[in-house]
């Protein structure tokens, strides 16, 4: 099918996008976290760009995209599920090309292409720009491969196709892949050595934002904390407080987030400056993966629990207000039951507001894989992950209890899952509320009163 170039690189939104039955349809598929997110946006953009018009139903595509993640084993097998259905769908219809792109497609490389006949095209992350000339050379009936990493691809000139549900919240990208190299984590492997993108490109971007109606902005990266762009022939250089302070100074009605932060690099320096602007959310995740040094030292995190117990003194020193979520891993190599205790206490002592727990996956290439033993069986791993989830069950409860009657200012994001009477937003601290509609809509910031709690959300009434 011929391909008409666009004339518009203001990308706008996917729901504004209709099927063009002149052009040739892409689908995407998104799974991993928020950089993935922000990639697929990129590559819409790319395509778009390219004459492409987008599908939302993978059997009506010309082209299957699959955005993926390598982060743990059960996010490659699901991956491998979703692949077996458009195999399905190419034996309907065997003129679809089907890529993977994203961190499998690193990981994993000519292994996908030799031993899965649905593949037509395996794509890294920061080789997007030559979508348009691989899917072209698939068309022949070639397989099309480019896994090349960069040291310097930030996509910073691309105005993302947004893809979120609410036209209000955002990411932006604001560097790339990472330098820190924990010893079980595949991302280094999969996205490179880190990168920064330059300050002025993130200001358009968020400008961009103001302007299409956008209320809140996520910057994300694998460690915002080494964030640095050297200005002005290198004799400037702006570090992560630097560009938050110039962003909430610039956009005084912006509602700014950011993750993820490192405990071994955040500094005093970005909570005053959070504790300067209001439009800088008070919320900070940081991942703890254990409370336990000699793990933490197996692990290559580069802090102790000491350490980590002094920066959320400094957080509760600075921001009062601040709420805070982590990242666990159980049963990494050797844990003994001792060591996961103290990963408990620890938890306990900084009474998280939020977390995402995992158990231990080892990751092929890995330093882990090649010089530590997985040897916590399958099954005390799973014991260790309860008494950790359920931990935090309780601890996110009495977090929510500390919240009643409180007044929170919450930007709305849509309407509520259950009643289409109540609306949801979110407040500053990054807690879902929940409450009657009455005449706000997305976009709306409002105050609100809690009065009640579920176990994921906060209830209450406008003031
Ligand atoms: N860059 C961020 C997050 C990276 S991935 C950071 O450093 O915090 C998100 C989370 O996945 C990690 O924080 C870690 O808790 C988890 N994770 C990474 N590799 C893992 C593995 N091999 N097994 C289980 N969990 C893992
Ligand atoms: Fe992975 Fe560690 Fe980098 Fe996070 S900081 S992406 S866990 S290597
Ligand atoms: Fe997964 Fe790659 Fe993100 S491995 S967590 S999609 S950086």
């Amino acid at each position: 099918m011929k391909r008409i170039n666009n004339i518009s690189s203001q990308a706008g939104h996917i729901a504004d996008l209709v099927p063009d039955q002149n052009q040739p349809r892409v689908y995407i598929e998104t799974y991993g976290c928020q950089m993935n997110v922000a990639d697929s946006e990129v590559v819409l953009s790319i395509l778009v760009d390219n004459g492409y018009s987008v599908s939302h139903d993978p059997e009506q595509a010309d082209v299957i995209l699959i955005n993926t993640c390598s982060i743990r084993d059960k996010a490659e097998r699901k991956v491998f599920r979703r692949l077996d259905l458009f195999d399905r769908i190419k034996k309907n219809n065997p003129d679809i090309l089907v890529g993977v792109i994203g961190c499998m497609a690193e990981r994993l490389k000519e292994q996908l292409v030799n031993n899965y006949r649905v593949v037509d095209i395996v794509i890294g992350p920061d080789a997007y720009r030559k979508l348009p000339e691989l899917i072209d050379e698939a068309g022949t009936g070639q397989k099309a491969v480019n896994v090349l990493l960069s040291r310097e691809e930030t996509y910073a000139d691309i105005s993302p196709v947004r893809m979120d549900k609410n036209h209000v919240t955002a990411f932006i990208s604001i560097m790339r892949g990472c330098n820190n190299m924990c010893t079980y984590c595949v991302v280094p492997y999969t996205r490179g050595g880190e990168r920064s993108r330059d300050p002025q490109s993130i200001l358009r971007e968020v400008d961009n934002l103001i302007k299409s109606g956008y209320k809140e902005v996520t910057l994300i990266g694998q460690n915002v904390d080494s964030y640095k762009w050297k200005e002005n022939g290198g004799n400037i250089e702006v570090s992560f407080s630097g560009l938050l302070n110039k962003l909430a100074e610039a956009m005084p009605d912006m509602r700014i987030r950011f993750s993820t932060s490192h405990p071994k690099d955040l500094p005093d320096e970005v909570l005053s400056v959070m504790s300067r602007y209001n439009n800088i959310c008070k919320h900070i995740h940081l991942p703890l993966q254990s409370g336990n040094n000699r793990i933490l030292d197996l692990m290559n995190r580069g802090y102790t629990s000491e350490w980590y117990i002094g920066r959320i003194n400094a957080i509760k020193r600075i921001l009062p207000d601040c709420s805070i979520s982590t990242d666990i891993i159980t049963g990494f190599c050797s844990e003994t039951e001792e060591e996961h205790k103290e990963t408990l206490s620890l938890m306990e002592w900084v009474g998280y507001d939020f977390a995402y727990m995992f158990k231990y996956s080892e990751r092929p290439g890995t330093k882990a894989a090649r010089k530590l033993k997985d040897d916590v069986p399958e099954e005390v791993k799973s014991r260790r992950l309860t008494e950790i989830i359920e931990l935090q069950n309780k601890l996110s409860h009495k977090a929510k209890i500390k919240d009643l009657n409180r007044v929170y200012e919450v930007l709305v994001e849509g309407v509520s899952k259950k009643s289409d009477n109540d609306l949801f937003g979110r407040t500053s601290q990054n807690k879902v509320v929940v409450f009657p509609a009455r005449n706000y809509k997305p976009g709306d910031t409002l105050k609100v009163r809690i009065n009640n709690c579920t176990s994921a959300t906060l209830l209450g009434e406008p003031v």
